[in-house]
């Protein structure tokens, strides 16, 4: 696991954009797996601007959610298919029936749960991985105590994951649906490449508990230790609660001085 910690969110946004650019630029045909939640905006806001500015396109890309609301149609304006399509697919050259997220309306949850794993399988599998984290170090919809060997599948959202999530659907808690489809953690482990977001200090205490403590079903994000390359982008404030031998060898950028691009190798070093 590598770390690298930037000034606040917009810095980890440009950070991710870039990283996801390259990812596309090194192969064009390459298979996404995309996050939604509040933290990723400033990621998908600059690799929007990074297609504006021709700097990266998408017509050879294939694209997949980790996730999506059970009974929320794909029209549903609090579903991620809508989130997705605000925030990133509208602005840019997708091709039709390149990008994927689960539906959570499907009448039968477990074929469509196959069918999503299999249509993974069948793109290759998932080239760079996107993730949040949610504060119970949640990672897709893989809730603590989760199992590590699960592929996609239906979960139950811990309540207070819906509170968290609560602010998506105008503040009320009611209105979150109670389950999920989401890629298990079988599936993001397969991604050959993972880059974790966390900006805030609500995600502090979590953090130091994914990158510095045991690896455990109850921290599902500590499973990114074990992980031959994964990258956690953090910003200083969800970086504030770890060790200084952690954070000595990361990339720190206190003052933002917009997008830096340390050579392979150059200023990256392991974090654990
Ligand atoms: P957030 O959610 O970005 O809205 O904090 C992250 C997550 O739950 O994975």
């Amino acid at each position: 696991m590598e770390l690298e910690i930037y000034a606040d969110a917009a810095a980890v946004g440009r950070r991710a954009a870039e990283i996801i650019a390259e990812a596309i630029n090194t192969k064009p045909d390459v298979t996404l797996g995309l996050a939604t939640g509040r933290t990723p905006i400033s990621t998908y806001d600059a690799l929007v601007r990074l297609y504006d500015s021709g700097k990266v396109e998408f017509s050879g890309v294939t694209t997949f959610n980790l996730d999506e609301y059970v009974s929320l149609p794909s029209d549903d304006p609090h579903s991620y298919h809508a989130y997705m399509r605000e925030h990133l697919f509208q602005h840019v050259n997708l091709l039709p029936g390149a990008a994927h997220t689960p539906q959570g309306d499907a009448d039968d949850l477990e074929r469509e749960c196959a069918q999503y794993e299999a249509a993974i399988d069948a793109a290759g599998g998932i080239g760079l991985q996107l993730l949040g984290i949610g504060r119970n170090g949640h990672i897709g919809f893989n809730e603590p105590g989760a199992g590590w060997n699960l592929p996609t599948h239906v979960v139950e959202l811990k309540e207070g994951t819906r509170r968290a999530n609560a602010n998506f659907f105008g503040g009320d808690v009611a209105r979150v649906p109670t389950r999920a489809i989401s890629m298990g953690i079988l599936t993001i482990m397969h991604a050959h490449r993972l880059l974790l977001l966390a900006t805030g200090d609500t995600k502090s205490a979590i953090m130091q508990r994914a990158i510095e403590g045991a690896i455990s079903p109850d921290v599902p994000a500590s499973i990114l230790q074990l992980h031959p390359d994964a990258l956690v982008l953090l910003d200083t404030a969800a970086a504030s609660r770890l060790h200084a031998t952690t954070t000595a060898h990361a990339l720190r950028l206190a003052v933002d001085a917009g997008p830096a691009i340390p050579r392979s190798g150059e200023h990256r070093s392991p974090a654990t």
